[in-house]
């Protein structure tokens, strides 16, 4: 088993880790044949097309952005359309309250029966949007109840699909409505996030931005870091600037940042 995840702020990250860890814990104990699940980035210079090849099933994990996959993984899903056909897939998506159909979006991508979807979960995580004040980031205590729940619900996710049971969270008629609200809503927001990215004067020019994002969208111009219009809204930035300089879509500076990588 595969599973490739794209995570902003470290929450993906954590989800795809724990489900190999929990998957290879089981299979560690039970003695079963088969080679250990293998967690994987994708903004990993790697050969993919050799790696997703050489498994039979393989994972998707990822933060949902108002219903919508991040763009990062939809481009790296297009380039390695051919090598996923007939696949066996499991989708996690990570979310903070509520996506309706996150982990359903995924499937956008292909065609009907491209894939075969064999389990898709959602995972309630804590907030990463540190400028908005209507969405408040939490406190230690309530980040690792988080954790936990998420811990307790992929022992269940692992057993159902050592045993063969097929779920798929957010595929039914009422959360395909819900979600499609919030899809058309991000994807007007995700246009004009491409160019939304500001960096303020208190910067100091450490090159972090540059270093981390993972769409590549800051460079060094001058001696001051330029956004180049390549968001992918993932947060990275605003939550790791050193210096709290760096805004998206409000222009309202950070006050706190959110801490899981
Ligand atoms: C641009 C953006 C949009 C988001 N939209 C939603 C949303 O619609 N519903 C939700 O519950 N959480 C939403 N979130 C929260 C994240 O999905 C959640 O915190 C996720 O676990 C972050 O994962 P990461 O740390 O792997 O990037 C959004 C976050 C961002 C950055
Ligand atoms: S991470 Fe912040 S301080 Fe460092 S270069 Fe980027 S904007 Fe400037
Ligand atoms: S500019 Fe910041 S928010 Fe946008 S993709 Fe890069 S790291 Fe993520």
């Amino acid at each position: 088993m595969l599973m490739l995840y794209f995570s902003g702020t470290g929450n993906s990250k954590y989800i795809a880790e724990l489900f190999c860890n929990v998957m290879n814990t089981h299979f560690s104990q039970t003695a079963s044949a088969g080679l250990p699940a293998q967690c994987c980035s994708i903004e990993e210079k790697i050969d993919f097309k050799q790696l997703i090849s050489s498994h039979e099933t393989i994972g998707f994990c990822y933060p949902i952005y108002g219903s919508r996959v991040p763009r990062i993984m939809r481009e790296f899903v297009g380039r390695h359309l051919e090598y996923l056909k007939d696949k066996k897939v499991i989708i996690f998506c990570t979310q903070w309250i509520f996506s309706g159909d996150g982990a359903r979006v995924f499937t956008d991508m292909f065609s009907h029966n491209f894939i075969k979807v064999i389990y898709a979960e959602h995972f309630l995580m804590p907030n990463n949007v540190n400028n908005l004040f209507i969405l408040p980031l939490e406190n230690e205590k309530k980040i690792k109840k988080y954790l936990t729940n998420a811990e307790r619900k992929m022992q269940i996710v692992c057993n159902n699909i050592i045993n063969g049971i097929i779920k798929k969270r957010g595929f039914n008629v009422f959360s395909r409505f819900l979600g499609l609200f919030q899809g058309v809503f991000m994807s007007i927001w995700e246009k004009k996030a491409l160019d939304l990215v500001k960096v303020y004067d208190d910067c100091n020019q450490c090159g972090l931005c540059v270093s981390i994002c993972p769409m590549r969208n800051f460079e060094n111009r001058n001696g001051k870091s330029i956004a180049k219009g390549n968001c992918t809204i993932c947060y990275r930035c605003i939550n790791k600037c050193p210096q709290k300089a760096i805004a998206v879509f409000l222009k309202a500076k950070v006050k706190k940042q959110y801490k899981r990588l």
